[in-house]
Parts: C-alpha cells; structure tokens; sequence
C-alpha cells in the first residue's frame, strides 16, 4: 500500500504543469483474469505487473478461499499453483469487484463443489441476472433472491450454448465463455460491440480452442476444456488508469508527459481515439507486446480540445473512461454529446448522475441525459468541496477536475482511488501536479 491509499482525502492546488515520464499498475482487467485462470490451471504460474489493488486483492483472496497456493515473491510478482479447487470454508468475498464477482461466477457455476459469491453492500446494489441468466440456460443452479449478490451455486451439469448477448459486456461474456470450459459441447456468445477480450487472448495462450466466428470478433465460440496449462505473463500497464494522467497533462498549460508500457488493445483504446478527434497532441512510441496484448508508450502535450459526439461502439471501447472524458469535455470548445452509455448507470455509482452531481459542485454546467450526457465548452471550473463516492474513476476524475479549477478543490472518500490505482495520489505528486493527501 502506498501512503496516498491510506489517505481519504486530496487537496488540490492549480499551477502545477505535468512532465516526465511515468508508469502506471497493471491492467486489473487482465490482473483479474489472471488470478483466476492460474487458480484453475494445472502447475505453478508466475505473473508478474500484477495489480495489487483493492479489487484484483479480493478476487485473489476468494482464489486463496478456494484451495489456490498463492506466494508472493514481492508486491506485484505472484506465484500461484492452481488446478485443485475445492469449497470454500466461507462466502467468497468480492468486496467492490464487479469484474471479480461476475467472472468468478461462471468458474464456479461449473464446478462440483458449491459456492457462494458475495461482496460490499456497493457490489450487493450492482445487476448480476445479465449473467445469471445465460448461466442458468447452460444449466447452472443459482440462487439470487435480489437479482443481485449473494449469489448461491450449486454443482450442476452444464450445456454448450449460443447466446446473443443484450449488452456489450465484456464481464458477462467472459462469464460465459469461463462456464462453457466446463460445459459438454462449445459454447457461442454473440456480442453486440467489441468488448475487452482479454479473456479470450488468456484463456487462447494457455491452450484452450477459442475462435471468432467473424472478421470483427463480435461472435467468439469457447471449446470445453478443464485442463489448462499454467501462466507466465507480465501484465501491460492499464490504459484507464493512464486515462487520468493523460487527459490532466492534456488540459494544463505546458504539460508534456509520457506514460509507457502502456496495454494498447484496440478493445481498450476508444479513449485515444477520441481525444485524438477533440485535437489532443498524442503520439505513440516503442510499440510492443506484452501477456498476447499490444503495448507502447503515450506521449501527450496539452492540447486546446474541442468537443465531439460520441455513441455506438467506441462507447464500449472505452466504457470506464466516460468520467474522465467529462472533465476533458468541459475544457474542450465547443459541444460534446454522448449517447448510447446508459451502461454507465450500472457501474459502481451511476456514473452519469454521480459526475454530473459533484461536478456542478465545482462550478460546471452539465446536462444529463438518459444514456449520456451533453457539455458545452470551454467552462472555467470554480472549486469547492466533492466526494468520491466509493467509486475509483469518479475520485481520480475528480482529482483532475481538482487541478483545473481556479481557487483549488478537496476530493473527501478519496481512498477508492486505490481499487485500482495504487500510488495515484504519489504519480501525480511525481509529475508535478499540486496535490496533498492527508
Ligand atoms: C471489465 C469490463 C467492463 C468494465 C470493467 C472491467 C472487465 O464492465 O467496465 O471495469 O474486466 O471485463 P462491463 O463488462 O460490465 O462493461
């Protein structure tokens, strides 16, 4: 833990300007998966980037509750030998995972022993049917009196199926595609945009005979297999979490900064390309790759933006930075619309409402909008005091809103922030931005 983790509140100051070059933690999509996948595999994996944070922690916790030899060679390097789950003494907590809950469902509902799933009184308020639903159609039992967690499972044969999945959601669709190892025939999902498919790329590297149906990969069929081969993989630095640096050293005068090592998945970049269409300065360097996924280093100088509309797929290629965009719109010329993100409303806050809400707290004018909303720029933000919520991309974003205010801001329930970005507070610090936690 780093000590701005252990501190809940931020106090930020305009006038610093961001330089350098930085890292950020590993990607927690993949850091989820791959506590998982080494869970079930057969041998001794080694992973190393992993990301220590609060939501990867509690799903490797549930992994250790399940039978998993886990060692730490230090903070982020993890040996783990799987392949001989067996019940657990307790109910697997998730805390605010909705990733580590959703995937770990679709493990489970597939297992011969029972389980049951359960998390924060947040993940309690969070839609599970999306996935009980399709799970129980291939035959799982599962017990949900709320439609939300507890979850309850017991063992059950399940059956290959093909589902066309209602929302692009890469949590359900790797739930389906994790049961269908264990069913008796494959299992097809069809999805309705380009979700994150981190857990095909994995679940492919270990041996398991996973293929898209079509040319853009929205249909992808997972072949039964319980055997997997262990892991070794070093996990890329996650993009969302760069998002909030990025888009910071966009929006204050004379920043120029460089974030490297970065996961650079075409499922993962709509955030890029959008900020590239607002007129950001981004340039890409040292490309490579990394755990089966493409990397590369960003480098950004503050931009003049201007506003853009947004909808349809690249909504799903970047669905968890729709906060920080909010804040990049307010800076930005002109008028920025999104539309068709109503998935944003099931996040860990409404994210829509909760953004809309703290931020007029600042001095901005946004209107909400069903499945999106609508800023028109450039607006000077004041200042004042705002909340986190318990929602990691609303503190961070409000962190960055914080350093672009004329008389400074105080993010209060600001510890969230390491869910998944442990040292968020020390890599602004680091760059040059004006922040105290305390
Ligand atoms: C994730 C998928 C996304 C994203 C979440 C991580 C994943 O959720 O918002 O932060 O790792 O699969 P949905 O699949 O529900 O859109």
């Amino acid at each position: 833990m780093k000590t701005g983790d252990r501190h809940n509140q931020f106090t930020l100051r305009p006038g610093g300007v961001l330089r350098g070059a930085v890292t950020v933690p590993g990607d927690k999509s993949i850091s989820h998966r791959a506590a998982m996948l080494a869970a079930i595999a057969r041998g001794r994996s080694e992973i190393r980037n992993w990301l220590a944070a609060g939501d990867t922690e509690a799903t490797l916790g549930a992994m250790r509750d399940l039978g998993a030899t886990i060692e730490r060679l230090d903070t982020t390097t993890l040996s783990i030998v799987g392949g001989a789950l067996r019940e657990s003494a307790s109910p697997l907590n998730l805390m605010n995972a909705g990733t580590g809950i959703r995937l770990l469902a679709g493990i489970m509902a597939g297992q011969d022993f029972p389980s049951v799933l359960d998390g924060s009184a947040q993940l309690r308020r969070r839609p599970m049917k999306r996935i009980t639903e399709p799970l129980e159609l291939m035959g799982a039992d599962i017990e949900s009196r709320t439609g939300g967690c507890p979850l309850r499972i017991r063992p059950a044969a399940l059956r290959g199926l093909t589902y066309e999945m209602p929302v692009a959601s890469a949590q359900v669709k790797s739930a389906i595609l994790l049961a269908g190892l264990y069913a008796d025939s494959p299992t097809t999902v069809i999805q309705p945009g380009p979700a994150r498919d981190h857990t095909e790329r994995m679940l492919r590297s270990l041996g398991v005979d996973i293929k898209e149906e079509d040319a853009e990969g929205k249909t992808i069929t997972v072949f039964p297999q319980d055997r997997l081969s262990p892991l070794g993989l070093t996990v890329p630095g996650d993009i969302s979490s760069a998002a909030f640096l990025l888009v910071a050293a966009l929006l204050i005068r004379d920043s120029e900064l460089t974030v490297s090592g970065v996961n650079l998945n075409p499922t993962r970049t709509g955030i890029l390309d959008v900020l590239e269409a607002m007129g950001a300065d981004i340039t890409i360097g040292n490309r490579g790759a990394e755990a089966g996924e493409p990397i590369g280093d960003i480098r950004v100088k503050a931009s003049q933006l201007h506003g853009i509309e947004i909808g349809g797929e690249t909504v799903v290629r970047m669905i968890d930075e729709f906060p920080i965009l909010m804040v990049a719109a307010l800076r930005a010329e002109g008028e920025t619309v999104v539309r068709e993100a109503a998935e944003l409303r099931v996040k860990e806050t409404d994210r829509i409402a909760v953004m809309a809400a703290e931020l007029r707290k600042l001095g901005a004018e946004i209107e909400e909008r069903e499945d999106g909303f609508r800023i028109l720029g450039p607006q000077q933000l004041t200042g004042g005091q705002v909340d986190g919520h318990d929602d990691h991309r609303i503190a961070m974003s409000l962190t960055v809103a914080g350093l672009i205010t004329a008389e400074g801001a105080v993010v209060t329930d600001a510890a969230c922030a390491g869910d998944s970005f442990p040292g968020f507070a020390e890599t602004l610090q680091g760059c040059g931005a004006l922040l105290a936690a305390s």
